[in-house]
């Protein structure tokens, strides 16, 4: 009888939720565990984790983090190389010295170092034949650093609006016609063409795509340029980027939810929210009374069905694109060690590729016969899929006689550790940012007091959904 009054009370008010299992009226009768927290933040990847710390540690809040995976971090993904127990970063690499970054390393006691770069000989592979495209012309390293000097220049001015996020951003009429031209028209404008192959590699953007050149800015804009020309991304020592996650994680102890979600969400309530958390694992449920919510996973449908989202969200987050993004760590003999592998038309995240088409690129990482590998496909992809893709193509390479065993006589290739990185990102064309599409995102910060940051809102770097998860925060806390 009382389990049902208690369900019914449950939607209604979380303040006789407080009242109900806070007094010891029901003693005895067990009832489902009930959490009270300032703040849940929901994903533990880089800007949860940080928030969480931050809300925690020093605006003393009493908060919970939950994380559908078993480890927090996201992005970061860390194998151990069985032979040298050494570790392998095949996610997040090396870090933009942007903000507060380095700070937060070292409120957790990892040192920094200046970021290891594996310099490597790119093999470009012609997908057709899978047989060596010619590459392109080399363009000398200064008339690249001079392109993309010329780039930061022409950027900079706009930093208040695109850095570190778009709280101020231009409104529609105000945004400069630059920002909305195809990125090659940019291009041919300013005569920027040889920006071409750093832009490749430091941030995999296809020069010649004709994204909106505002989608540049997003990924290569002044903090990426910076690091760039200064020299200045960093690394953690050891270089094990899971480290940092791992210490997060032993801080915020038990008030980290791993292997969990949220399924039921209530924001009907007078002063904040009645959440349902599930463990996955075991199933086990947790009601949660919180005051704030703070969504740091992707803004998907999807992802947030529980909150039983309203005609002025959807709008908004139907608006994303979709696509199937792997890295995995790529065991073979078929590579000689400082060689990367790529595909030429296929080389980036952005390259349009028809469905069932995928592209990868295999990276020399410092460890003889192992390679960083990263993969983008199209369409929806289990990673046994993307497994069999990867495993294919290196028999291709093999049988067209590009590659053949730097050790032994027989081609050996396997994948040790495969990871999901895919998630909804922006693809709206320059129209619908030019109707406001930035404004609409911006005004559901808030909205319902739930509150918004990560890699969807900013750009799209670990140092920088931190610079921008501290611009959330306040705004956040703002009455409670
Ligand atoms: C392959 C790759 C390499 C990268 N390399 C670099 C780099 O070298 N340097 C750099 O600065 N940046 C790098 N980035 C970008 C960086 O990782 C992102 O900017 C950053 O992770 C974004 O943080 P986030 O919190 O928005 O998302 P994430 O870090 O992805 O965190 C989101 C978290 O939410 C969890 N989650 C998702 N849905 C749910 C749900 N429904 N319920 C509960 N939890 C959920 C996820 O498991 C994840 O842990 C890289 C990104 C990728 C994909
Ligand atoms: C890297 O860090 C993670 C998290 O601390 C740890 O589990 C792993 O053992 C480390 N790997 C190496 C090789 O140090
Ligand atoms: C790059 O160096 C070459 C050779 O030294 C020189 O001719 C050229 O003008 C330089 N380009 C720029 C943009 O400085
Ligand atoms: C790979 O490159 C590094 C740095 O340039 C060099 O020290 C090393 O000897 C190279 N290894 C091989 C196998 O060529
Ligand atoms: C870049 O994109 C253009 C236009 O979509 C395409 O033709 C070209 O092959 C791509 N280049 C690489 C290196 O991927």
């Amino acid at each position: 009888m009382a389990g049902k009054n208690v369900t019914w009370r449950l939607s209604f008010s979380a303040s006789i939720v407080h009242l109900v299992y806070c007094t010891s009226v029901f003693a005895g009768t067990h009832p489902p565990p009930v959490l009270h927290k300032d703040v849940v933040i929901l994903g533990g990847g880089a800007s949860g984790s940080y928030a969480a710390v931050r809300l925690r540690e020093d605006y003393k809040k009493s908060i919970l983090l939950v994380e559908k995976e078993p480890i927090l971090g996201g992005h970061t993904n860390t194998y151990i190389i069985p032979e040298t127990g050494e570790a392998f970063n095949y996610g997040v690499q090396s870090y933009i010295d942007y903000k507060g970054a380095k700070a937060f390393f070292k409120r957790f006691g990892i040192p920094l170092q200046p970021s290891v770069l594996f310099a490597s000989d790119t093999v470009l592979v012609n997908p057709a034949t899978n047989q060596p495209a010619s590459l392109p012309p080399a363009i000398p390293i200064n008339e690249s650093v001079a392109a993309i000097q010329k780039w930061h220049d022409l950027i900079s001015p706009w930093n208040d609006q695109l850095l570190p996020g778009y709280w101020d951003f231009f409104s529609p009429s105000e945004i400069p016609p630059d920002l909305l031209l195809p990125f090659p028209e940019v291009v041919a404008k300013y005569s920027l063409e040889a920006m071409g192959p750093i832009l490749a590699i430091v941030s995999g953007i296809n020069i010649s795509e004709p994204q909106p050149t505002l989608y540049v800015t997003k990924n290569f804009g002044t903090p990426v340029v910076e690091g760039f020309l200064e020299n200045t991304f960093f690394d953690p020592v050891p270089f094990n980027n899971s480290l940092l996650y791992q210490r997060a994680g032993e801080l915020l102890g038990s008030d980290v939810a791993l292997s969990s979600s949220i399924v039921a969400g209530d924001r009907s309530v007078k002063n904040g929210f009645v959440l349902t958390m599930q463990n996955d694992k075991t199933g086990a449920q947790t009601t949660v009374v919180a005051k704030r919510l703070l969504i740091a996973v992707p803004p998907s449908v999807n992802n947030l069905a529980f909150l039983s989202l309203d005609d002025q969200e959807k709008a908004v987050f139907e608006t994303w694109s979709f696509g199937s993004v792997y890295t995995a760590v790529l065991k073979t003999n078929l590579i000689p060690d400082n060689t990367s592998l790529a595909f030429a038309g296929l080389l980036t995240s952005s390259s349009p590729v028809a469905p069932g088409q995928f592209s990868f690129s295999a990276n020399w990482n410092g460890v003889s016969g192992y390679y960083w590998l990263i993969l983008f496909s199209e369409s929806t992809w289990t990673a046994e899929q993307a497994t069999a893709a990867i495993l294919a193509e290196m028999e291709n390479l093999y049988n067209a006689g590009t590659f053949s065993p730097t050790t032994g006589t027989e081609p050996r290739s396997s994948i040790a550790q495969i990871s999901d990185h895919s998630s909804a990102r922006w693809g709206q064309s320059a129209a619908q940012i030019k109707d406001g599409f930035i404004q609409d995102l911006y005004a559901l910060q808030g909205h319902k007091n739930t509150w918004y940051t990560g890699g969807l809102w900013c750009p799209d770097y670990s140092s920088n959904v931190w610079a921008f998860t501290d611009t959330v925060l306040p705004k956040l806390l703002q009455g409670i």
